[in-house]
Parts: structure tokens; C-alpha cells; sequence
């Protein structure tokens, strides 16, 4: 099954502006099919386990308080090609570098409010999406 899933999460900027909606029509327009999706909230605690890779960042601690004040809603989608097909959707980390069209050009506040995470390869998909879902929550 490498090469067709990856995880995402519609970042609390984006819940909180009522985006879910639009963010996910575009995915699905995209081609992806939502595998599992739920709305949850992370503690500053398990944000910290999410993002444990960024841990030396200067970013971190702001990033935990970020990720963990309001909802998110992460999925797992399926598509073929999916890790490297839902990051050009995306677009990139800063807004301000995103191409026309994707959904961080249209939704993101800032680099750190980005509107929505997408993993950066098969084996983080993997791990991330396990982090949110258990097996019987995967269709
Ligand atoms: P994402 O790529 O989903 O996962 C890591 C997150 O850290 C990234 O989205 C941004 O939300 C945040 N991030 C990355 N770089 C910076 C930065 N330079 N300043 C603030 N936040 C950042």
C-alpha cells in the first residue's frame, strides 16, 4: 500500500475561520478519498509528541501553544502518488511562497497558521496517521 496515503490535518486557523468545508471539497476534487476524519483537539502535550522532529526549532514552543488552541481535523486520504500529489496542493510551508491555487495561497494566515499539515513521505504518513486513528477507524 507505499505511495498511496498520506495524512493531513486542517490546522486550528482554519477550523476557527470555518474553512473544513471548502479545504475538504477541494482534497476531494483533487482525487483523494478520506479514509478516516474526525474533529479533535491535541493537548500542548501530544502536539509536542506530533512535532517531537521539530523539537530543536526555534519555532517549537510556539508552534505546541499554536497546534493545541483550538480544533483540527485530521484524515487519512488515499490517492495514488498521494504523499507527493497532496503536498502540491498544499503548496508551501509559508503562504506567502505558495503557489496560486493551493489551499495554503487560499486559506493560510502565516507560516506557522498554515491552514493544513500534509506528511512529507510514505513512512511518516504512516506514523502520523496511526498517531490519530486506530485500525478499526480506517475504512
Ligand atoms: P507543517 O509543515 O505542517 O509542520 C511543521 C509546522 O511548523 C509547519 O507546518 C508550520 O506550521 C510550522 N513552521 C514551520 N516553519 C516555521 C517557521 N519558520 N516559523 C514558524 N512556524 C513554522
Amino acid at each position: 500500500m507505499a505511495n498511496n496515503l498520506t495524512f493531513t490535518m486542517i490546522k486550528p486557523d482554519a477550523v476557527e475561520a470555518g474553512n473544513i468545508g471548502a479545504i475538504t471539497k477541494m482534497i476531494e476534487e483533487a482525487g483523494f478519498t478520506i479514509r478516516a476524519m474526525k474533529l479533535t483537539r491535541l493537548s500542548k502535550e501530544r502536539a509536542g509528541q506530533f512535532y517531537a522532529v521539530h523539537k530543536e526549532r526555534p519555532f517549537y514552543n510556539d508552534l505546541c501553544n499554536y497546534m493545541s488552541s483550538g480544533a483540527i481535523v485530521p484524515m487519512i486520504l488515499v490517492k495514488e502518488n498521494a504523499v507527493e500529489d497532496f503536498r502540491k496542493l498544499i503548496g508551501a510551508t509559508n503562504p506567502k511562497e505558495a503557489a496560486e491555487g493551493t489551499i495554503r495561497k487560499l486559506f493560510a494566515k502565516s507560516i506557522e497558521a498554515n491552514a493544513i499539515h500534509g506528511s512529507d513521505s510514505d513512512e511518516n504518513a504512516v506514523i502520523e496517521g496511526s498517531f490519530f486513528f486506530s485500525e478499526t477507524e480506517k475504512f
